[in-house]
């Protein structure tokens, strides 16, 4: 008796040591809700809670614990009820990425059709500000030309960004000398720094090995990191403000860090500065999609970008790429003044249903003497070829009705010969079918928005093929 007794006791003790001690949240209430036992996980929780018809219920998060699923399960038939807490933070986490993932995917595919929207009236504004430029101008007329082109060019660097990067392909690969990068890109900030009395410094270490990737893209990277820079110095009113870019070698890395003394990062902003559409910035100054694109094309370059901040006194940010042995350069060809073949007297046809983009090409093609007919649309352009030998056929590949592809097929079965006259004018090459059709068919193209240069060079390679050679 006494032994069973003393069993009991030391059993229930046990119990009651279990209950208190066990690390999950449980309490036992009545009928009524009230709660008559609870564990120290629990009042730890749930501190001054006496009531589970008070308790939330499902998921709740407490600050600075976590996140929590309650459940409730009868415990007998007195209506007496268990009730514990699960955590689940993680799994929480983990769906949200996911969401987040959902999310970043479709705004991928909305901004790409955005971007090649943009990609005709680029093209348009690039074209006429290019031969708007080759008059003669008075100075401050051809300065605001000169801005019209260099922030056409901009943009028009920007959609493609959008649309290499929506699209995933294979960036440009050649090896290059980043302090060149990061100078040409200084160049461009110069005047405005000047002016706002910011002051950038550098430490360029001298034996860098090339970077292999993009250049342009990377470019790209270090224009936004230095405008973000300027940006934040603006925000503190702090003059004058330092900007300093260091390259090295650190660990088997090229590294580079942009220093800044502006307004710095708030540590709740830090996880967030690297999402799209992120921005404290008001809405005409940032779209908050600048890092994330970098940090996008650093990815895709095998590096890694990141930042560090003390709140108040300034920012660091710090891209590390991977060097690669055996680089082979690419000889980059300066751009060379046409003087190949005259357009007088060639026989063109333009094709496109964007009319602004045929005006352009007429008046490129005008301006060197070549007799041009106008079509725009596929069927329309087919007639004109059935009555008419063209030395050049300029078609857009994206067209309502009948698309450039379709043309090209049907007059390679008009004439064989007529295909090797084809020149596209495309804002579709990232697209892979597209691509897999210039490549098979060997045809010329050029993609929007162009540089007039671009143009006239492709046309003279489409001629090359098409007529004997002049010595
Ligand atoms: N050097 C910096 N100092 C302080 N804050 C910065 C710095 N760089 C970025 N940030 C913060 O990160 C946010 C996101 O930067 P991001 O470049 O992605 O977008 P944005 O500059 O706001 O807009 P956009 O680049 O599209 O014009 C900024 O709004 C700013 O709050
Ligand atoms: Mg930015």
């Amino acid at each position: 008796m006494t032994r069973e007794g003393t069993g009991l006791a030391a059993d229930s003790q046990l119990i009651t040591s279990l209950f208190a001690l066990i690390p999950i949240p449980v309490a036992i209430a009545e009928e009524s809700g009230r709660i008559i036992l609870s564990n120290s996980a629990f009042t730890d929780l749930f501190p001054g809670v006496q009531n589970i018809q008070l308790m939330p219920h499902h998921e709740v998060e407490i600050p600075g614990r976590g996140t929590y699923e309650l459940e409730t399960v009868p415990l007998n038939d007195q209506g007496m009820k268990i009730v514990y807490a699960t955590e689940i933070t993680n799994e929480v986490q983990l769906r949200r990425q996911v969401v987040h993932m959902e999310k970043m995917a479709s705004i991928g595919r909305l901004v790409s059709g955005v971007a090649h929207e943009l990609n005709n009236p680029l093209a348009g504004i690039l074209g006429y500000a290019q031969l708007a430029s080759r008059s003669d101008l008075d100075p401050s007329t051809a300065h605001m030309i000169a801005v019209i082109l260099a922030q056409a060019e901009r943009a028009g660097k920007i959609v493609q960004n959008f649309l290499s990067l929506a699209a995933k392909t294979e960036p440009k690969r050649v090896g290059f000398d980043l302090n060149d990068a990061i100078r040409n890109v200084m160049q461009l900030r110069e005047y405005q720094e000047n002016v706002d009395n910011v002051i950038m410094t550098t430490e360029f270490s001298d034996g860098l090995p090339l970077a292999w990737g993009d250049p342009h893209q990377l470019e790209q990277v270090f224009l936004n990191l230095i405008v973000n820079a300027e940006d934040a110095i603006d925000d503190m009113q702090r003059r004058p403000g330092s900007i300093h870019i260091k390259t090295t070698v650190e660990a088997g890395h090229i590294q580079v860090t942009v220093t800044d003394n502006g307004s710095g990062i708030h540590a709740r902003d830090m996880a967030r500065i690297f999402d799209p559409f992120f921005t404290t910035k008001e809405k005409h100054r940032g779209t908050g999609l600048g890092l994330s694109i970098c940090a996008e094309i650093v990815k895709d370059h095998g590096g890694e970008l990141y930042a560090w901040s003390t709140y108040g006194s300034g920012s660091t940010f710090t891209l590390e790429l991977p060097i690669r042995n055996e680089i082979e350069i690419e000889e980059i060809q300066p751009i060379r003044a046409s003087q190949a073949h005259s357009l007088r007297g060639k026989q063109f046809l333009v094709i496109d249903d964007e009319i602004h983009i045929t005006e352009l090409i007429f008046d490129v093609l005008a301006r060197q003497g070549a007799r041009i007919d106008l079509a725009n649309s596929g069927v329309d352009a087919l007639e004109h070829i059935k009555k008419k030998n063209y030395d050049v056929i300029i078609c857009d590949q994206r067209m309502p009705g009948l698309s450039g592809q379709r043309l090209y097929r049907m007059v390679e079965s008009l004439n064989p010969e007529f295909q090797h006259r084809f020149l596209f004018v495309t804002g579709d090459v990232v697209n892979d079918q597209t691509k897999r059709f210039f490549l098979q068919a060997g045809v010329q193209y050029v993609r929007k928005p162009f540089r007039i240069q671009e143009l006239v060079e492709a046309i003279e390679k489409v001629l090359s093929r098409t007529q004997p050679q002049n010595f």
